[in-house]
């Protein structure tokens, strides 16, 4: 992520200077650990998706899901919904504070969104994918852009098809999670058809999907020959891969400050009561790769007082940690 090398690619004219970055993840790639990730490696930052509707019902909650520093730059909104005009004007709304690219979320499987047609819900309905890009490379500013599936299940694998409207609508990028609607997270992700979109296309192609290590960094940017690599769910527990570094080789002493800075940076954004209670989550997640036990854990993530939380903490890494085989 050197500014001073070329550019990885690019997004319209934005120069993307690295060719890892985090995944949009509704309710951990807000600000306080995307803009973490994003001084250890990720070479963008999106936003976990954004709802059109409660932008346009102006619900104040989307303040923080918009919030981000001018270091994560380039900086991505993602929007969902399922109607081509109310994402326009949400995008419209948005447009003020300064994102530099705009994505759309066809690929959330969750029922309350892929249901209503929105997210993956929206690869059936290649028309509507037509219209939502059109209007917005018609109407907005900034480069957009579309986070994909490979299509609702196996029997409707349309990437090819979706993959080419957005690009011949003015797309600038695709991201493509290599599994259907119905996989959820389940099986493997399908690198051979993310390697098929990239030789179809002509604007930048991210691979996404079951990049677990270094060595699937390597693997996948050789498989499918694609411009970026988006990881997400080993971030959670590695956030040093985006320096090319697998989790055994980060010491428990740059854990721990991974550790106190991350809570900082939570509790300066939720306040100390929110983000204590918010930076389970994270930890949880960032102690799984160590033999730990149910007693040794479980006071530490239920703990409500900030000094205790810290003192347990600071016992914890006082102590030897090691790595489950
Ligand atoms: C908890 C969670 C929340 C997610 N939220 C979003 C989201 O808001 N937008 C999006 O495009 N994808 C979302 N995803 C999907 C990820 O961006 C990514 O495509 C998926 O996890 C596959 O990548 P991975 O194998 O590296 O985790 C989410 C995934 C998880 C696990």
């Amino acid at each position: 992520m050197n500014v001073n090398s070329p550019a990885a690619f690019f997004v319209g004219n934005i120069p993307v200077f690295g060719n890892l970055i985090l995944s949009p993840m509704d309710g951990l790639s807000e600000r306080p650990f995307r803009s973490l990730v994003r001084k250890s490696g990720s070479a963008m930052s999106y936003t976990e998706f954004i709802n059109a509707m409660d932008v346009l019902a102006g619900i104040p909650r989307i303040q923080k899901k918009i919030a981000y520093y001018e270091f994560e730059r380039p900086v991505v909104f993602q929007i969902f919904d399922d109607d081509p005009d109310r994402i326009l004007n949400a995008a419209r709304q948005l447009i003020p504070f300064q994102p530099d690219i705009l994505d759309i979320n066809m690929g959330c499987s969750a029922h309350h969104v892929a249901g209503r047609g929105a997210g993956a819900g929206l690869l059936p309905q290649p028309h509507k994918v037509a219209s939502i890009i059109q209007n917005l490379v018609r109407n907005l500013p900034i480069p957009i852009t579309a986070k994909i599936r490979l299509g609702w299940d196996d029997h409707n694998r349309n990437y090819l098809e979706i993959a080419r409207i957005v690009e011949d609508c003015g797309a600038q990028l695709i991201a493509v999670h290599g599994r259907t609607k119905a996989q959820g997270y389940s099986g493997r992700a399908d690198w051979d058809a993310i390697a098929e979109i990239k030789t179809l296309l002509h604007i930048p192609v991210i691979a996404n999907g079951d990049v677990q290590s270094v060595a699937n960094i390597q693997r996948i940017q050789t498989h499918t020959r694609c411009d970026g690599v988006m990881i997400g769910r080993a971030a959670l527990f590695n956030p040093w891969i985006f320096s090319y570094r697998d989790r055994q080789q980060v010491s428990q002493k740059e854990v721990k400050l991974w550790i106190d800075t991350h809570l900082n940076e939570m509790i300066e954004f939720h306040g100390i009561d929110q983000g204590l209670i918010l930076f389970r989550k994270y930890l949880k997640r960032l102690l799984s790769p160590y033999q730990l036990n149910e007693e040794t854990i479980l006071p530490l993530l239920t703990e409500t007082d900030l000094d205790k939380f810290k003192h347990n903490l600071d016992l914890l890494f006082n102590s030897s940690l090691i790595f489950k085989p």
